[in-house]
């Protein structure tokens, strides 16, 4: 049998993919789109703590320090030289601007000297292709035991994304619905400042959600004019809301006091129903694209992706097996990047230029 040069080349490879779309720089090496060779990940949220949210100039300071630092480590961790790199993946898009050129002009500079093919990676994109990674040697990771079969439905929910696609084959999607103001983990991280909670919020009001009562009170879902469109707005302010009715204010108590006014009991209240609320808000809507569209399979992506609760509902919900990521693989990441670097390249999809791929913050699916 004669296989086709080009095939043979095509079907076994190792991509590096580079990512800095916020406050992680990282890197991944991922071999033939499911083999997790390297992970490694700097945050500089530290820097961000004090501030309750992401400081874009701070974060793009952070990436130039830590680049080239972190890309070396991945290369150490895989035990991999660049002649054993077939191509660069990047995440040019959605994200901080300042941010996402550190990361842009360290791979084009990267795919020119060591000349290597560049792939532009949409970063939305890229959390869903970390659903791919089935094994890996790396200690630590606990990976799903098989690759998502399509038509795969995708729920994506992270600080910037609230979305749901529809996957038919790889390159082939529709968008569904999305958030048509706050993301839920941006929801999340705002009722978590509202009750004095750190930044990030989701994982410390997950935290602090099993010690309230998750039926307290009750919050509005919201009703959209797109059946799979979101809303987490109205659900952040209603909190606002009954967390100033809790202390006997009105609305015009400011929000900042609020961690001062509560008592324990009451923020851990505010923690639980909150999560409920918003996690079955997403599982809702995930749940009726299930029935509306019978995939093969569900993943979800992205940083909420590692909350148990949505876990938990879903896997209780719905009617087939779902499989989970390891959550380090859920938040930002190198890896997630390389894996979608690797179907391009395995699917033929075109090259980015390494002398003028442009970053695009606003990027869409
Ligand atoms: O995907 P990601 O790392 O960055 C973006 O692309 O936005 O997601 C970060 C978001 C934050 O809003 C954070 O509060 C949320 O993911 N998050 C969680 C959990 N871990 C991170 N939300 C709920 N439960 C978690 N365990
Ligand atoms: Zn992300």
């Amino acid at each position: 049998m004669h296989l086709h040069p080009c095939s043979a080349m095509i079907s076994r490879m190792i991509i590096l993919g580079i990512e800095s779309s916020c406050d992680e720089t990282a890197c991944g090496i991922v071999r033939d789109g499911n083999e997790l060779l390297a992970n490694a990940v700097f945050s500089s949220m530290d820097q961000h703590v004090q501030y309750g949210g992401i400081v874009p100039e701070v974060a793009a300071r952070s990436h130039i320090e830590v680049i080239n630092g972190v890309i070396e480590e991945a290369l150490t961790q895989a035990r991999l030289s660049w002649d054993d790199i077939d191509g660069i993946a990047v995440t040019y898009g959605a994200g901080l601007g300042g941010c996402l050129l550190v990361g842009v002009m360290t791979a084009r500079t990267l795919a020119i000297t060591k000349d290597k093919p560049l792939y532009g990676i949409n970063h939305v994109e890229g959390h869903v292709y970390a659903n791919f990674l089935t094994t890996t040697s790396l200690p630590g990771y606990v990976l799903p035991g098989s690759a998502p079969e399509f038509p795969c439905l995708a729920l994506i929910v992270s600080g910037g994304h609230s979305q749901l696609v529809l996957f038919r084959d790889h390159f082939d999607y529709t968008l569904l619905g999305q958030t048509q103001d706050d993301a839920v983990g941006e929801a999340f991280d705002k009722v978590a400042k509202m009750i004095g909670l750190p930044y990030p919020g989701g994982p410390s009001v997950g935290k602090l959600a099993p010690s309230g009562d998750a039926h307290a009170f009750t919050l509005p879902k919201a009703k959209m004019p797109g059946k799979y469109d979101f809303s987490f707005s109205g659900v952040k302010t209603a909190v606002l809301r009954h967390a100033q009715a809790m202390c006997g204010k009105d609305f015009t108590f400011p929000s900042r006091l609020l961690p001062e006014a509560l008592s324990e009991a009451q923020k851990a209240d505010i923690a639980a129903v909150f999560q409920r609320v918003a996690i079955e808000t997403v599982a809702d809507k995930t749940i009726q694209a299930f029935e509306e569209f019978s995939p093969a399979s569900v993943v979800i992506a992205g940083g909420v992706a590692s909350s148990p609760e949505l876990r938990r509902q879903l896997k209780e919900r719905l009617p087939i097996e779902i499989n989970y990521q390891d959550p380090k693989l859920c938040t930002d990441n190198g890896a997630m990047i390389a894996t979608l670097g690797c179907y391009k390249m395995q699917k033929g999809q075109p090259t980015a230029d390494p002398y003028s791929l442009e970053i695009e913050p606003n990027l869409s699916m």
